[in-house]
């Protein structure tokens, strides 16, 4: 180890900086953040700088540093380009025994500032010991995609919760799996979305239970998470976060493996997709199991492609999961009109041709597609049909049947944003039969509207 890693209380204490530019600024600024007071020494000040001297943040001498600059401070930084004056400063900090850091000069340095994720209280410090700070900030901005930005707000809920969680439960190692549990439960999950009064309500609830019984049930909750069109890079932070942390993932056929990759490693799988005709599980069941995992005190993740509320039953997922007071919580996806509309380049609205955009399913029950036509074929609006392979032909022929042109430009996208995503446009009139001919297998969307002619020009994911 080069370094001690260490988190220094400076409350209160005198801190000198050299130097009056943007650099300089970004450390008295870090300075004040941890209640330190500032005596700065710099002939002229950036202007974020001498806004701090208005206000009277900081001591300001505009002048050349002295020796006595030094007297009755802990820490010293510099952040100048004068290398005589870097120099000078870090020896006679030093001879006074007083820790200095300057800017970019490793050498000089008798500490060195780690890069931060701060999610106060909850710090986290990178450092490659001044061997490599490129490094530290590419680890930095990897903690910062999975760290959860309500993370302090959860060391402030636990903080605040402490001495009522010990007079619930007095025995220390009851009391530990409790807090094992209110980490990784709805309590923190509640917590990190913002929801405080869940939170609090349910604390109530469950120290209450535990004092009456001494023991520490750990509760199940159910995750409905969308998991996108397909392309992992598509994920949102949450569903990665809930993914790592599920006991059991339930996941229908259209989740790609590269997706359920990611999920923890030790989870179990239960496979319980759909595909025409042909039910892996029905919906029923899929409640029932959801419900029963979760009442045994498991982390259900239930992952579903694109967006769960979007033809995605979700709603009836948790509903049934509601009338049972599951605890659940609902991560959005990026559904397949929007991703397979972006990789195609053709954008759903857009001024000079559509001001609206309506999604329908093409789904056809007992070979016949019911829908309300005229609504559908309308100047401006662009029509994204999602579950329409399999009935294009009928599809196509009905819309021109009830006076759509047969000239409308339209556009079938099959497995959009994954590497095999393919593409064919054509008017509405000929789509049916170019699709017949690439015998595309689906996931499948169409997209009908003069805005498919965009991609001529827009088209960018190869
Ligand atoms: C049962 S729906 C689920 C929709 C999903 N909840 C969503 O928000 O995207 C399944 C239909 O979504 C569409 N779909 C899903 N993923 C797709 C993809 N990668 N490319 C094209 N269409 C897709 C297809 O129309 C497919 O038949």
């Amino acid at each position: 180890m080069t370094h001690l890693p260490i988190f220094m209380d400076i409350k209160g204490r005198q801190v000198l900086v050299v130097g009056g530019g943007e650099l300089a600024a970004r450390k008295v600024e870090m300075i004040l953040k941890a209640e330190g007071r500032v005596r700065l020494v710099a002939d002229s000040l950036c202007l974020a700088l001498e806004e701090l001297v208005d206000l009277k943040a900081v001591e300001h001498h505009a002048r050349a540093f002295d020796a006595d600059d030094l007297v009755g401070c802990l820490l010293v930084f510099v952040a100048t380009d004068d290398e005589e004056l870097c120099k000078r400063v870090a020896k006679q900090a030093t001879e006074a025994d007083i820790l200095v850091n300057v800017v970019d000069q490793f050498d000089l340095c008798t500490f060195i500032m780690p890069a931060i994720v701060n999610r106060s209280p909850v710090m986290v410090a990178v450092s490659t010991g001044g061997e490599a700070p490129i490094l530290s900030r590419v680890v930095k901005s990897q903690l910062e995609t999975f760290l959860p930005t309500g993370l302090g707000l959860l060391a402030d809920f636990a903080g605040a919760s402490r001495d009522r969680v010990k007079a619930a439960i007095p025995d220390g190692s009851l009391r530990l799996r409790f807090w094992e549990n209110f980490i990784h439960g709805p309590i923190a999950e509640y917590v990190l979305a913002g929801q405080s009064e869940a939170a609090g309500n349910l604390l109530d609830e469950t120290l209450t239970k535990a004092s009456r019984d001494q023991g520490v049930e750990s509760q199940g909750e159910v995750y409905l998470v969308g998991a996108g069109p397909g392309d992992p890079d598509l994920l949102t932070f949450r569903a990665m976060r809930l993914m790592q942390q599920a006991d059991v993932v339930l996941h229908d056929r259209l989740v790609p493996a590269e997706i359920l990759d990611l999920v923890r490693r030790d989870a179990e799988r239960v496979f319980v997709g759909k595909r025409r005709g042909d039910h892996a599980m029905r919906q029923e069941e899929i409640g029932q199991l959801m419900i029963r995992l979760a009442k045994e005190g498991k982390r259900v993740l239930r992952l579903k492609s694109g967006d769960p509320f979007v033809f995605g039953r979700g709603g009836e997922e948790i509903d049934a999961l509601s009338s049972e007071g599951i605890h659940f919580q609902v991560v959005p996806g990026v559904t397949a009109a929007n991703g397979c509309a972006s990789y195609a380049g053709i954008p759903l609205t857009h001024r000079d041709h559509a001001q609206s955009c309506i999604f329908i399913t093409g789904h056809a029950k007992d070979d016949k597609l019911d829908l309300d036509w005229d609504k559908l074929i309308r100047p401006s609006q662009t029509l994204v049909v999602y579950m329409g392979l399999y009935s294009l032909p009928m599809l196509c022929e009905k819309l021109i049947g009830h006076g759509a042109d047969a000239n409308t430009p339209a556009a079938v996208v099959d497995n959009g944003t994954r590497k095999n995503q393919q593409v064919i446009t054509a008017p509405l009139g000929e789509l049916a039969d170019a699709v017949a001919k690439a015998e595309f297998l689906g996931p499948a969307v169409v997209i009908v509207g003069s805005v498919v002619t965009l991609r001529e020009r827009l088209s960018w994911f190869k």
